[in-house]
């Protein structure tokens, strides 16, 4: 059985601002994710982090090469057949929590699942178990201004997982916390892996995250680099 979930070949990203500002952000990635993995993408400001993340949430296309999402090459899916298997097999977590402000921690987690027209009462039961799992079933009337920033990123996990997604998706999830609350969402993050086999792919800067990884790969000139324990061990390309 192929465990695969994620697949990434030869992905190559050229922004193009204007002839002369053509920049070449990734140069043939290639990834094989596995079910229940939990990777690590390093590499410093500008390597090419968050292009790499938003190719493989289908937020945006690459110049050469395929992403597949459980055998799916994305390249081959519409606009409609791309979003409902973002709304289905992937669940996101970004640094700014990405809440919407005018509604409620409860109408937050709720959204998703509406797009996924799922019906209200059994909605409802699930924010109403998915709150308490974070932590914050006392929180459900909240706006994002009136939650810490810990509990706003926990509400963010709560969303992640509201249809149940295979994969989560994190961009630098700890990099608007302290340390503390960080550890925390790490936790968190740890659990979902362990106990329910999510598969994570976090980008992060927090040597707790890379700690906590099965593995980490390195981005640097846009080529990636696997490493162990801070080691290089070797280049995945070619
Ligand atoms: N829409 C765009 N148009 C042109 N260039 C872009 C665009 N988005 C990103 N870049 C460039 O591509 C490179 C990689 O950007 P990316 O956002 O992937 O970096 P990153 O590794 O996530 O960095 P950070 O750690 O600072 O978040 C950068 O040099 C950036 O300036
Ligand atoms: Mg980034």
């Amino acid at each position: 059985m192929n465990d695969e979930v994620i697949r990434c070949e030869n992905l190559v990203k050229i922004y193009n601002t204007g002839q002369p500002n053509e920049f070449t952000a990734l140069r043939g990635i290639n990834l094989t994710i596995k079910e229940g993995d939990f990777v690590s993408i390093i590499g410093s400001s500008g390597s090419g982090k968050s292009t790499l993340l938003n190719l493989i949430s289908c937020l945006d296309t690459p110049t050469r090469g395929e992403v597949y999402i459980e055998e799916t090459p994305l390249s081959k899916l519409s606009g409609n057949e791309r979003a409902k298997l973002r709304n289905q097999k992937l669940g996101f977590i970004f640094q700014q929590f990405n809440l919407i402000h005018s509604m409620t921690a409860f109408e937050n987690v709720e959204l998703t699942m509406r797009f996924a027209g799922i019906e209200k009462k059994q909605r409802h039961e699930r924010v109403e178990e998915l709150l308490r799992q974070v932590g914050l079933e006392n929180k459900g009337n909240n706006r994002p201004t009136e939650l810490s920033g810990g509990e706003q990123q926990r509400v963010a996990i709560a969303r992640a997982l509201a249809n149940n997604p295979k994969i989560i998706l994190g961009d630098e999830p700890t990099g608007n916390l302290d340390s503390a609350t960080g550890a925390t969402i790490m936790e968190l993050l740890t659990e979902l892996n362990e106990d329910q086999n999510k598969t994570l792919v976090m980008v992060t800067h927090d040597p707790l995250i890379a700690r906590k990884a099965h593995r980490t790969v390195r981005i640097k000139d846009g080529k990636l680099e696997e490493e162990t324990k801070g080691t290089l061990i070797g280049n995945h390309n070619e």
